[in-house]
């Protein structure tokens, strides 16, 4: 796992474009998984403008969501199918057949996530998943106690991740209190993975996932286990994590600070 302190969010935001404009001149076709949330916002915006800017082009890129609401159709405000056209999806060229989302509202749950997993395997699997961080260290949505080797499903949602999300949301009683999400063991598979984290409320999540063991009260901590790790975070998500000077000494310790560091010498 490589693990790359910046000192704010828009530096990590910076540098996860710069990753994935390094991916996606790589590759003449890529699958790339999302996460939605506040985390990502400064990266969509960065995709954007990157677009408009003729740097990027989407025209030969599938996505897959990581997750959506449980009773929430695709044009419900709150809806992370909504959140997404808006942020992203609206702005850049994708070609909506290549768009993949979870159902709010599907007819047979398990029915629906068998085939959500089917698509993922039909396009030769996802190329680069990004990830948020939860404050209990969910993934995507998988709450403490998910099985490290689940796949998409339903699943209840914490009391304490319906407080974190309900500013999203008119009132508390509006959040779902049920999701679809892809499986811990599901995103395992991507072949590589990029975790983004910002801000101090992240810090206890993000020591638990780095330098604590692997354990299904985090499920973060799963990634552990996956060989090709990216975590790009500021400095508040920084906070608790004890070997930085290692992390700085891995990335070259002006690298670290400026994100410049060439994609050729990233070691894991
Ligand atoms: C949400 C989403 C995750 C997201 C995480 C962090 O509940 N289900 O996909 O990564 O929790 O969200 P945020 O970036 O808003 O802090």
């Amino acid at each position: 796992m490589q693990v790359l302190i910046h000192s704010d969010q828009e530096k990590v935001a910076e540098h996860a474009y710069d990753f994935l404009r390094h991916i996606m001149k790589k590759r003449k076709r890529l699958v790339l998984g999302l996460a939605s949330g506040s985390t990502p916002l400064r990266l969509f915006r960065k995709m954007v403008a990157g677009f408009t800017a003729g740097e990027v082009d989407f025209s030969s890129v599938y996505t897959f969501n990581l997750d959506e609401y449980v009773g929430l159709k695709p044009d419900d405000l709150q809806s992370y199918h909504c959140f997404m056209r808006a942020s992203l999806f609206d702005h850049v060229n994708l070609n909506k057949d290549n768009v993949h989302f979870l159902s709010g509202i599907p007819e047979d749950i398990e029915r629906h996530c068998e085939d959500y997993e089917q698509q993922i395997r039909e396009v030769g699997g996802i190329d680069l998943q990004i990830l948020g961080i939860g404050r209990n260290g969910h993934i995507g949505f998988n709450e403490p106690t998910s099985s490290l080797a689940s796949r998409t499903r339903m699943v209840i949602l914490t009391q304490g991740t319906i407080r974190d999300n309900e500013r999203f949301f008119p009132n508390k009683e509006d959040v779902p209190g049920r999701a679809l999400t892809m499986g811990v063991g599901t995103i395992l598979e991507a072949r590589e993975l990029l975790l983004l984290a910002t801000g101090s409320e992240k810090a206890r999540a993000l020591a638990a996932m780095i330098e604590g063991p692997v354990t299904a009260m985090c499920p973060a901590s799963a990634l552990q286990m996956h060989p090709s790790v990216t975590v790009l975070c500021d400095q508040a998500a920084a906070q608790k994590l004890t070997h930085t000077e290692y992390y700085e000494q891995v990335a070259g310790k002006e690298n670290a600070a400026t994100g410049n560091l060439p994609y050729e010498q990233r070691q894991t």
